[in-house]
């Protein structure tokens, strides 16, 4: 069965441009994103990767990691890398596993055969610290991904985890959020001292919690 939200993620070991991992130790006490992308030296994955690259801060502010994969080597990847530093003025600092006999791309579920047989899809998976899938996301090779969205979604789980507030429509760091229908008004008045609107029973908006 495909993997399902709040599944602890396979465990695996992996040759990576950064050397051999098991990936369950290299997730470690943070977050982590595992992204595949469907070949190497293909247009769209090139600007991903450096779009990834120059995200690193944003990433490890959320204390969380980023690995790349596709059913390519890691001489493949390491060879394509100085064309990513080339054209998209960025080095790749993040690791990328090879994958050339998809064992892999095969246990996340990563090759969609309608779309490719050999190649993996633009696959997201958001792994909390406990190892647990709380995001996924599938795209087709000719559309790239925003990783400012894979941002804003770490930055709600984070949120939502802490404090029992949900984020509403187009939310982003710093809007308004929604206050759990599991709080009665009581609870919400104690828990969300800068108060909140009571637009309907369940629909009650409050400021941030931590900001
Ligand atoms: C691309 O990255 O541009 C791409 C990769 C595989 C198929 C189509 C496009």
């Amino acid at each position: 069965m495909a993997l399902q939200l709040g599944d602890i993620v396979p465990d695996f070991e992996a040759a990576t441009t950064q050397g051999t991992i098991n990936f369950h130790d290299w997730i470690g006490e943070g977050w982590a994103i595992l992204f595949s992308h469907p070949k190497d030296f293909t247009p769209v994955c090139t600007t991903e990767l450096g779009e990834v690259a120059r995200l690193r801060g944003d990433f490890a502010t959320r204390n969380t990691k980023v690995i790349g994969l596709s059913v390519d080597s890691v001489d493949n990847h390491v060879e394509w890398e100085k064309d990513i530093a080339e054209t998209q003025g960025q080095v790749v600092n993040f690791p990328m596993i090879g994958d050339p006999d998809a064992t892999i791309a095969n246990l996340f579920g990563m090759i969609h055969p309608n779309a490719s047989t050999t190649a993996t899809v633009r696959s997201v998976f958001v792994i909390d610290h406990q190892r647990r899938l709380r995001l996924t996301l599938t795209y087709p090779a000719s559309t790239g991904r925003n990783f400012k969205e894979i941002l804003r979604v770490l930055d709600s789980l984070q949120l939502t985890d802490k404090y029992m507030v949900s984020t509403p429509v187009n939310w982003k760091d710093g809007d308004d959020v929604v206050i759990s229908p599991a709080l009665s008004d009581e609870e919400a008045t104690a828990k969300f001292p800068q108060g909140y609107a009571k637009l309907k029973p369940y629909l009650r908006v409050t400021p941030q919690p931590n900001k």
